[in-house]
């Protein structure tokens, strides 16, 4: 449904737009006074009373990672566990706990998650995985992230900083910025520019530079940066790749000017892995924590003495790197360091909390004639596949794709590669859920483990061991079962980009299935849009769940959701395409080092709402066992206090400008349990902006997890602040809401 939402009549036009940021960025320094420090000026202050007693030899060991005066901040990657360390929770992946939609899960998670942190004495876990935020479907590190819509990333990213600051840990945001894929992040091989080609290589080649448009810049990819900064993020990762020909950590632009003067972040700098190409360089540019490769007394403590660089920067980067730790009084009282094998086990409840978000992450995308949930009249049930079953090794082994993996797992895919990979200290598999539920209610489960189909005509021949030969193909398995299910994944992570986005075995494993068996169910694991096409309409394709690496718990979480102990409740956070060739050409990626996002802010649903194009699933679709409907009309309040001034104007606090924040209206819809059994329903607000400000068709503006039992009605509301209907002025150098019509859009399924 589509109503007004409201009319902006009586703005206020002109007044003072606020001084550019100056050139020399001294704004950038803390001391400055630029920024307002509001509940972090007393971490400040400890800050500056501890930095003003070192030696400068002491300041550069502060911010090149060594102990001073007993004070050492370790720091470990990633959203997903502490990476690599014994005894912690494999969480579901953050594409997972993306796909609950459920604003207080996030937040739940982070302080769990902060809690192992701390309780293996690390001082900064890096999450959230702002970016890549998803431009591209081919890009590898989807699963680590939020989803390609920037409000969306905002409120996830912003909810696990909140919550891993709860647990006293510093959390790091990562990557900082236009860092969208992997091939070529580094360097590259000089290849000459080939799109088949989808690894980088560390040969000494530079990276990939990315060119963007000032508005996109904004709109798109600096501004879930503002929700983390806001919520409190005490450490941001630059990237490896280059801005405008830039080295991300070397950029002052970026880094200086952006990040800290505009945005207000109060926290250090640190760099991806080499990141860091010099010494003064990346220092003047605002890198706060690096090697001390390029930081020594020879360099930094020369500059000083020659005037090239300044004690006073050099001393905001020590207190940069304190801010988080005196904000969370690590100080007074942290767990000391625990080595990575040490027995210290941190999981306390967490695998129940793992094996709920998992199940309520799970999307529903089809279900005919409500298939699902199984039921006790399936007295044989057939699975497929080698995504049902354990890996070969397992489950805590190193999963790096950087010299290239195949794009599908064999075995079962519960987790990302590369720097957010899983520490699973056990792994459930839709094979033992089964196994565990077919012994428990009675039913005969059969299994063909294997993505290689075998045909009636030439049976895998198996020795019983007493002489005889009997004969297994994949169809008599599927024949007079009462229900199969096939599962099937897609598999990526850190290092390399993604060469496709089906696979054709498991797609023929899936039509095999079904040209036998007329209840065939298909289980979707994947770390980016996987394409469903090749069979999704297949008549005896009665239903499809759909989700990302589940941890843990997977195979539990898949097996309740198939038979009802869960309704499914997740909702897709990326578009999938009924084709490969409906996606953005410019967002393939090649070899080229020169990056143009020609496409701006019209990535992901936007860019299929501009083209007009009707994707198979969309953005936020998920069903549930239930029925919904909605209100009719959407109640709108707007606050014209909070909107008397078009441009941004309050003072620069942490996360930007103090009104981008204030509530300028409120929508609230009911919402009602039209079925007969209880679920929950993500009632999701879309925003249409007026011609002038030049933006998509529909943004998302607002999304609401509402839980509802059979008849129950409840009312969702939408807080819209300033930031959610600004549009960013070129001309102006700042946010502007733009005078005229809102239309919002609430999407019902
Ligand atoms: C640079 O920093 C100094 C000292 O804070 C300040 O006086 C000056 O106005 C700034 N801007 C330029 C462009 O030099
Ligand atoms: C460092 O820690 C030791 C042992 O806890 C303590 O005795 C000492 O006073 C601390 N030193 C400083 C400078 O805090
Ligand atoms: C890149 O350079 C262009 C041209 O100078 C400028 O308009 C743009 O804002 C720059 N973008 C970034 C992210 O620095
Ligand atoms: C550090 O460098 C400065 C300037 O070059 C020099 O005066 C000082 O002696 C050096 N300190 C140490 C500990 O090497
Ligand atoms: C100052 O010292 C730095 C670090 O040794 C050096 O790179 C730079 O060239 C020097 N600048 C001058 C003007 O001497
Ligand atoms: C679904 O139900 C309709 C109506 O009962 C029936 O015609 C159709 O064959 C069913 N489809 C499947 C796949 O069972
Ligand atoms: C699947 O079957 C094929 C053909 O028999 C075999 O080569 C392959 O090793 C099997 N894969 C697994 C994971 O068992
Ligand atoms: C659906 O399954 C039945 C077996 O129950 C089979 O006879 C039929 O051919 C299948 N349909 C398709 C389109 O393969
Ligand atoms: C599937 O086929 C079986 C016979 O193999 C039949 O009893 C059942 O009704 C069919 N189900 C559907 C939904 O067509
Ligand atoms: C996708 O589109 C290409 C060309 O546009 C076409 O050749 C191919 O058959 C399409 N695939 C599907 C599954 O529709
Ligand atoms: C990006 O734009 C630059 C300058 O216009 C051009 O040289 C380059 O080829 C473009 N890159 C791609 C991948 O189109
Ligand atoms: C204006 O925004 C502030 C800050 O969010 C909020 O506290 C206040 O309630 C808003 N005013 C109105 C009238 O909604």
């Amino acid at each position: 449904m589509r109503q007004d939402l409201w009319l902006l009549a009586a703005l206020y036009i002109g007044g003072a737009v606020n001084a550019a940021v100056e050139s020399n960025y001294t704004e950038a320094i803390l001391s400055s006074g630029t920024i307002k420090l509001g509940d972090w000026q007393d971490a400040y202050d400890k800050a500056t009373a501890f930095v003003n007693s070192l030696s400068t030899s002491d300041k550069l060991s502060i911010i090149t990672g060594g102990t001073v005066n007993n004070v050492t901040i370790n720091k470990l990657d990633s959203s997903s566990n502490p990476i690599n360390y014994y005894f912690v929770t494999a969480w579901p992946a953050p594409l997972s706990i993306a796909m609950t939609w459920d604003k207080d899960f996030i937040i739940e998670q982070g302080q769990a998650l902060g809690a192992e942190f701390k309780g293996k004495g690390v001082n900064v876990g890096y999450g959230p995985t702002v970016q890549p935020l998803g431009r591209s479907p081919w890009g590898k590190r989807g699963a680590e992230t939020y989803g390609p819509d920037s409000y969306f990333s905002g409120i996830m990213s912003g909810g696990l900083v909140e919550g891993m600051n709860k647990a006293g840990c510093i959390s790091g945001a990562k990557h900082f910025i236009l860092n969208e894929h992997e091939t070529n992040r580094q360097g590259s091989s000089g290849a000459s520019p080939s799109c088949q080609q989808h690894y980088f290589d560390f040969s000494s080649s530079e990276a990939y530079s990315v060119s963007i448009d000032d508005k996109a810049f904004h709109e798109t990819y600096l501004a879930p940066f503002y929700d983390t900064i806001k919520a409190g993020v005490g450490a941001v990762m630059c990237s490896m790749n280059r801005i405008n020909g830039t080295y991300g950590c070397e950029n002052q632009e970026t880094l200086s000017k952006h990040l800290k003067a505009k945005l207000g972040f109060i926290g250090f700098v640190s760099p991806d892995a080499g990141g860091q190409k010099t010494g003064i360089g990346s220092a003047t540019a605002g890198l706060d924590y690096g090697s001390s490769t390029y930081w020594s007394n020879t360099t930094l403590g020369a500059g000083i003495s020659n005037g090239s660089f300044t004690e006073a920067r050099l001393n905001d980067m020590v207190i940069r790197n304190l801010m988080g730790y005196f904000k969370h009084s690590q100080d007074e009282s942290y767990p000391s360091h625990a080595g990575y094998t040490d027995n210290v086990d941190v999981r306390a409840n967490h695998a129940s909390l793992a094996r709920k978000y998992a199940q309520n992450s799970i999307a529903l995308l089809k279900n005919t004639n409500k298939t699902l949930p199984l039921t006790k009249s399936q007295k044989v049930i057939s699975i497929f596949g080698t995504h049902a079953a354990p890996r070969v090794v397992g489950p805590n082994t190193a999963l790096t794709v950087q010299s290239g993996v195949a794009s599908t797992m064999d075995g079962h895919m519960s987790q990302i590669g590369g720097s957010a990979m899983s520490s699973a200290t056990y792994l459930i598999t839709p094979f033992q859920a089964f196994n565990e539920r077919a012994h428990k209610d009675g039913f005969m489960l059969k299994w063909w483990l294997n993505n290689t189909i075998v045909s009636s005509s030439g049976g895998m021949v198996i020795s019983d061991g007493a002489g005889t030969e009997i004969s297994e193909t994949t169809t008599g398995i599927a024949e007079n079962s009462d229900a199969c299910i096939v599962f099937i994944n897609a598999w990526s992570g850190e290092g390399g980009d993604r060469d496709e986005l089906a696979n054709a075995g498991q797609d023929t494993l899936v039509n095999t299935v079904a040209d036998t068996c007329n209840n065939t169910i298909v289980v979707v694991n994947t770390v980016d849009p996987r394409l469903l096409a090749q069979w999704d309409s297949h008549e005896n394709v009665t239903a499809i769940l759909y989700g990302g690496p589940l941890g843990q718990e997977s195979g539990y979480a898949i097996n309740d959701a198939l038979f009802g102990d869960v309704n499914p409740s997740g909702n897709l956070v990326h578009t999938i395409a009924k084709n490969e060739s409906d996606y953005d050409a410019n967002v393939q990626i090649c070899e080229d080092l020169q990056l143009n996002f020609t496409e701006g802010n019209f990535i992901d649903y936007k860019y299929f709402d501009q083209q007009n194009k009707t994707p198979a699933y969309a953005f936020g679709f998920g069903m549930s066992y239930t029925t919904f409907s909605y209100g009719t009309y959407l109640s709108i309040s707007s606050a014209a206090s909070n909107l008397t001034n078009e441009y941004a104007s309050g003072s620069l606090a942490v996360g930007g400008r103090e009104d981008l924040w204030d509530i300028v209206a409120t929508a609230s819809s009911a919402i009602t349990n039209t079925g007969s059994l209880a679920g929950a329903e993500v009632a999701q607000l879309y925003v249409e902006f007026p011609a002038a400000a030049e933006e998509p068709v529909r943004q998302l503006r607002g999304f609401a997890k509402v839980d509802l039992q059979p008849g129950e009605t409840k009312t969702a509301a939408f807080e819209l602040r300033r930031r959610d209907l600004s549009v960013w002025d070129t001309g102006a150098q700042e946010w502007k809401v733009e005078r005229g019509q809102y239309i919002s859009a609430s999407l019902t399924v």
